[in-house]
């Protein structure tokens, strides 16, 4: 690709998945083969397998929290954070990945669509909660819950359950999220397979005359969307992207 030329008067959109963590040690889901003790992914990450089995769910959750404890911000991250220094407010992140990497690496204006691992919130809380819903909000809660007993609870009674998005729930800021991709000159995709929807679609809400970008080892599944597409690791094209920017 030629250079990544950020002109004075663009603003830069990035959506970035499972892929941008991979090169920190943190598997993508592809990766996972499926499989969390004998049940597929979309198994423990769903509200019916909650309401199934909590503990189940929990287990999983206090895995990944202690993998991403483990974890350390890469080249990829630290060169995001570099971008939005140099672009200040024309800058402006979406991750879908629910670890703090990003923030550890130095972004502050992104949003974690899908949530995030370190924070929980009431079981009746939330967007997708009922009229008799809890209005207690989200809050940072690194613990690991392993079993039904020691599963925290709410004032009002209610589970304190992962502050994720599961499958069949509403990601989160998604109007903030437009109005950034509707002003955006560059959308960059980094490391998401462009399978799992809405952020499959955001390359589509880019405006006609926007440069669509692709950083990946593999085509996502929406490669057709993009001008450009970059293969490679995050880790080894993005710090030179940025560089020319
Ligand atoms: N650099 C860049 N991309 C990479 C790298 C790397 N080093 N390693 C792997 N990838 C790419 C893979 O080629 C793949 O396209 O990362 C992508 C990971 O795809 P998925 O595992 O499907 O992850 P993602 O697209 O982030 O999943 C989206 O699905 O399960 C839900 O909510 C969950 O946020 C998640 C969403």
């Amino acid at each position: 690709m030629q250079r990544m030329r950020i002109g004075p008067e663009e603003r830069v959109f990035v959506l970035t998945g499972a892929g941008v963590s991979a090169e920190s040690g943190l598997r993508t889901f592809r990766d996972q083969g499926g499989l969390w003790e004998g049940h597929r992914v979309e198994e423990v990450a769903t509200p019916e397998a909650w309401t199934e089995d909590a503990a189940r769910v929990w287990r999983f959750y206090s895995q990944r929290r202690r993998d991403a404890r483990r974890a350390e911000p890469n080249a990829a991250h630290r060169a995001l954070a570099e971008l939005e220094q140099r672009l200040d407010d024309r800058f402006f992140l979406c991750t879908q990945n629910v670890d703090d990497l990003h923030e550890r690496a130095g972004s502050r204006r992104l949003v974690h669509m899908h949530g995030e691992l370190f924070a929980s919130r009431c079981e009746f809380s939330g967007p997708g909660a009922g009229t008799s819903a809890c209005a207690s909000a989200p809050f940072p809660d690194d613990a690991l819950y392993e079993t039904e007993e020691v599963i925290a609870h709410c004032t009002c009674g209610g589970r304190i359950r992962p502050h994720i998005v599961w499958f069949g729930e509403m990601p989160l800021e998604m109007e903030r999220i437009e109005r950034e991709i509707a002003r955006a000159t560059t959308m960059l995709v980094v490391g998401t397979s462009g399978a799992v929807y809405p952020a499959a679609s955001f390359v589509h809400w880019a405006g006609p005359r926007a440069r669509r970008i692709y950083i990946g080892p593999e085509e996502p599944a929406n490669a057709a969307a993009f001008t450009e597409i970059v293969p490679g690791r995050a880790g080894e094209v993005l710090p030179g992207l940025v560089e020319g920017a």
